[in-house]
């Protein structure tokens, strides 16, 4: 028997990193999945085959000995197979690019999850997800867990460490526009350097999550107008916070300032240090920012909401 998943990524469209220290931010899941199929084998032994490798391991292995980015998937299958006599195979297809900071290992850690632990039984959204923020720590321990939740439950949502999700309601028509800086970047290390200019820098800082707190606040207002004009401007506002806190750089404020050309609104979406950018449009202005890219050679796609979220087969 095969069980097969699939997560879509994710922008965040308001406060990555300040999330970390318990502020909100506003994310969505976008049209660009990953899918992975799983299935039991009579050889005991853990494969993964995927665009970005394979891994071929016994099982009970211990997590800190491997080094490779499948490793969520050997540590979901490893810990399904526990009392068991068989092993497993999963293949991983991605449509999202990979460690760009649109939630392609979220994603992966949601989808894996639902498709391995789906082969030994039925299993809830809630128990899915808790089984990919487990996965996804094994490469970075210190995620808010707001990426697989979007992941998960799809839509555009609000989210803080402490209460959890909230699902927005409207569904605003706005288009993102998003452009990679093909800079490889790692969420983990990203995610130290601002822990490192918070505690240099401990009153900024605090001051810093106000302000997006209040942005944030804001901008659940102006999501629930569709005011699509304003909301562009908070996205540049939260980009001045996010070059506060160091995690951008020239090719980022270039990118930025191309999609400004033309759109409401641009700012690193993830981590940063490299990734993706995202420009804020309608249709009146979508085609003339991504022309605005393109004429540069920046690879550029446009992206809508994906509303379902997990999806299992
Ligand atoms: C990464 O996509 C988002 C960060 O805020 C980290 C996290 O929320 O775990 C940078």
């Amino acid at each position: 028997m095969k069980s097969k998943a699939s997560a879509p990524g994710k922008v965040i469209l308001f406060g990555e990193h300040f999330v970390v220290y318990g502020v909100k931010a506003i994310l969505c899941a976008i049209n660009k999945r990953i899918n992975v199929t799983a299935e039991k084998s009579q050889e005991r032994k853990i494969s993964i085959k995927s665009s970005i490798g394979n891994l071929a391991l016994e099982p009970n292995k211990s997590i800190s000995e491997i080094d490779s980015p499948l490793k969520p998937f050997y540590y979901l299958a490893n810990k399904m197979i526990q009392n068991q006599n068989n092993g497993i195979k999963i293949i991983v297809e991605s449509e999202i690019p990979l460690g760009v900071g649109l939630g392609s290992s979220s994603a992966c850690c949601v989808a894996g999850a639902a498709a391995i632990s789906r082969l030994f039984g039925k299993i809830s959204k809630e128990e899915i997800l808790k089984l990919a923020i487990e996965a996804e720590k094994t490469i970075f321990e210190n995620t808010s867990g707001a990426d697989c939740t979007v992941c998960t439950y799809g839509g555009i949502m609000e989210f803080d460490k402490e209460s959890g999700f909230n699902k927005i309601k409207s569904k605003p028509n706005f288009h993102l526009v998003i452009a990679n800086s093909n800079i490889e970047h790692s969420t983990k290390s990203v995610v130290a350097r601002v822990r490192e200019f918070k505690e240099k820098n401990e009153t900024q800082f605090a001051t810093l999550c106000n302000y997006e707190s209040e942005l944030v606040r804001e901008v659940l207002g102006l999501l629930k107008e569709n005011n699509v004009k304003e909301l562009g401007e908070k996205v540049i506002q939260n980009q001045e916070y996010l070059e506060t806190i160091g995690i951008s750089n020239d090719r980022l404020r270039e990118m930025i300032q191309i999609g400004l050309n033309k759109s409401f609104g641009a700012k690193i979406t993830g981590a940063g240090g490299g990734g993706c950018i995202f420009a804020l449009t309608d249709e009146s202005n979508l085609d003339q920012t991504i022309m605005q890219f393109k004429e540069k050679n920046y690879e550029c796609f446009s992206v809508k909401i994906d509303f379902k979220g997990l999806d299992t087969f």
